[in-house]
């Protein structure tokens, strides 16, 4: 049978080109059910990129669940028998998407066995050469989880702390990352180690020598080994041109254990590709040998937007964001018109190089997430409430306030009871309150939440505090602080990587001004 390539659809198309460049290096083809066993996927909750499963009772009365991911089960029906194995796949996952699940097509490769530093090479080669099977300009960055658990195993700190700075670290939040030390009481030598590498990010020659100067100890010093072999082999393999090294890449450190990566193609706001080494995964199955693979998610490539020349800015309507437009115009990026003009949306300066939107402030974040635009300013409330997968890079140190507990004058806790909380920020109350153990009912209003207590709907509010007078003329009062917010510059993860000098341009501006305008 031939088939001409207008029949095909673009996805059957990738897939054939990707499987032909993967057979070429030994890879075969492996097939799977859609359907296992939900307890696979229950023991491996953190491996899984969302803790929604769609299930189902299969025979028997057994628990089943539609496949969301690729590689458990791989692992799961894989021997162990010390011979290596190479496996290309492409198949369909099932995860939640908006409020229901989405069947998504992801193609991929896996090797399980003795994995020495050619494979890895081998590998990354591949997950390069299908970033560029599939994109015309794309990017693949690595990074390593054995130099990020050595420099933040350096110093003591509880596991919690050290997930917290991880997470800061793949934010790129630098002004969070510093205050975090600071509350950790950890010293300024870590604080300015941990910083740099959070923000390094650039091709091998770039990067090698800053790397050298935060490595802390033998894990920091075994990972850079092994970064200046892979450099090596990949300059062997004429595969080091598009890679670059970004150490905010960070993964779970009980699955991951060194080398980690994800593709990004222009145009597709979001990592279209991701992998890495995965040894510890095989340990909790009980096996011995080494795992390194990397998934393509086809569907993302549907929907391309053709390069732009601006950077796309969304402001937040309202005071914050004509004082967030005060600060970006100072720094030389003026757009005329922008404030006075209430009634438009989008404002274009092509001298500046810049478009402005005006958008809800709690809508900043999923433009910007979704790289309709390339950067943000957003509210810290709105960013740990929605949590979005975007850099965090400045603090603007404008519209600060608090985000407070605050009850009736006089209000004493009954310990003995659910205490109800009413909020705009169901996420943050319910955060805050385990942490503090205390068992509570979330009542999610929209605003004039401090109507809730006074009318009895419930004992306390979780809310923004700025001048206090809100809470102070329906006699409410803060009985504590949850967390400090301002106002940050927020990235999308692929602008910031194809538009870097313009964006880094923009913020080296920014923060020289919000540091004048403080002085
Ligand atoms: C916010 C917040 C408080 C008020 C606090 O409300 O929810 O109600 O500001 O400010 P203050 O401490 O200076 O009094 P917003 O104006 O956003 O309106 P909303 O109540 O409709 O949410």
């Amino acid at each position: 049978m031939d088939f001409s390539s207008d029949v095909l659809s673009y996805d059957e198309r990738a897939i054939m080109s990707l499987r032909t460049l993967y057979r070429q290096f030994g890879y075969t083809q492996y097939k799977m059910s859609r359907f296992e066993e939900y307890g696979l996927y229950a023991e491996n909750k953190a491996f899984l990129s969302s803790g929604d499963i769609a299930t189902f009772t299969g025979p028997g009365g057994r628990l089943m669940a539609l496949r969301p991911d690729v590689t458990l089960s791989i692992v799961k029906n894989t021997r162990d028998d010390g011979e290596l194995k190479k496996l290309c796949y492409n198949e369909y996952i099932y995860r939640p998407g908006g409020n229901e699940y989405k069947e998504r097509m992801q193609v991929g490769l896996e090797c399980i066995g003795d994995i020495d530093i050619a494979l890895i090479a081998e590998v990354l080669m591949l997950a390069q050469r299908s970033l560029k099977l599939l994109g015309d300009c794309s990017r693949l960055d690595v990074s390593h989880m054995g130099y990020l658990s050595g420099l933040l195993q350096s110093r003591e700190m509880t596991s919690g702390q050290r997930a917290e700075l991880l997470r800061r670290i793949s934010e790129k939040n630098v002004p969070e990352l510093r205050k975090l030390c600071a509350q950790y009481h950890l010293d300024g030598d870590f604080c300015d180690r941990i910083t740099a590498m959070a923000a390094l990010q650039g091709p091998y020659g770039e990067v090698i020598a800053k790397l050298r100067r935060i490595s802390v100890n033998d894990e920091t010093e075994a990972a850079l080994r092994e970064l200046e072999e892979l450099q090596g082999f990949l300059t062997l393999l004429e595969a080091d041109s598009e890679v670059s090294f970004d150490f905010s890449i960070v993964n779970d450190l009980s699955y991951y254990s060194g080398i980690i990566f994800q593709g990004y193609i222009e145009g597709i706001p979001v990592k279209v590709l991701s992998g890495g080494r995965y040894d510890n995964l095989l340990r909790k199955f009980g096996k011995n040998s080494g795992a390194i693979g990397f998934a393509i998610y086809l569907d993302l490539l549907e929907r391309r937007a053709p390069a732009g020349k601006m950077i796309n800015i969304a402001l937040p309507k309202g005071r914050i964001g004509e004082k967030a437009y005060a600060i970006f115009s100072a720094s030389g990026y003026e757009c005329p018109g922008l404030v006075e003009d209430s009634r438009r949306l989008v404002f274009e300066s092509p001298e500046s190089g810049v478009r402005y939107f005006w958008v809800k402030p709690s809508d900043v974040a999923i433009y910007v997430e979704r790289g309709v635009a390339d950067i943000g300013v957003a509210g810290k409330d709105i960013l740990l409430e929605y949590t979005p997968d975007v850099y965090e890079l400045l603090d603007l140190g404008i519209g600060k306030c608090r985000m407070c507990v605050a009850a009736e004058n006089g209000f004493a806790d009954d310990q003995e009871r659910t205490l109800r909380v009413a909020t705009k920020f169901p996420v943050i109350a319910r955060s805050y309150y385990q942490r503090e153990g205390r068992e509570i009912d979330v009542i999610k209003l929209n605003g004039s939440i401090e109507l809730a207590p006074v009318l009895g709907l419930s004992d306390v509010i979780v809310d923004i505090v700025e001048t206090g007078s809100t809470l102070r003329e329906n006699n409410l009062e803060p009985i504590g602080t949850i967390v400090d917010i301002s106002a940050r510059l927020i990235s999308n993860k692929a602008s910031y990587r194809f538009c870097h000098e313009a964006i880094s341009g923009l913020c080296e501006k920014i923060a020289a001004q919000t540091n004048a305008d403080k002085a």
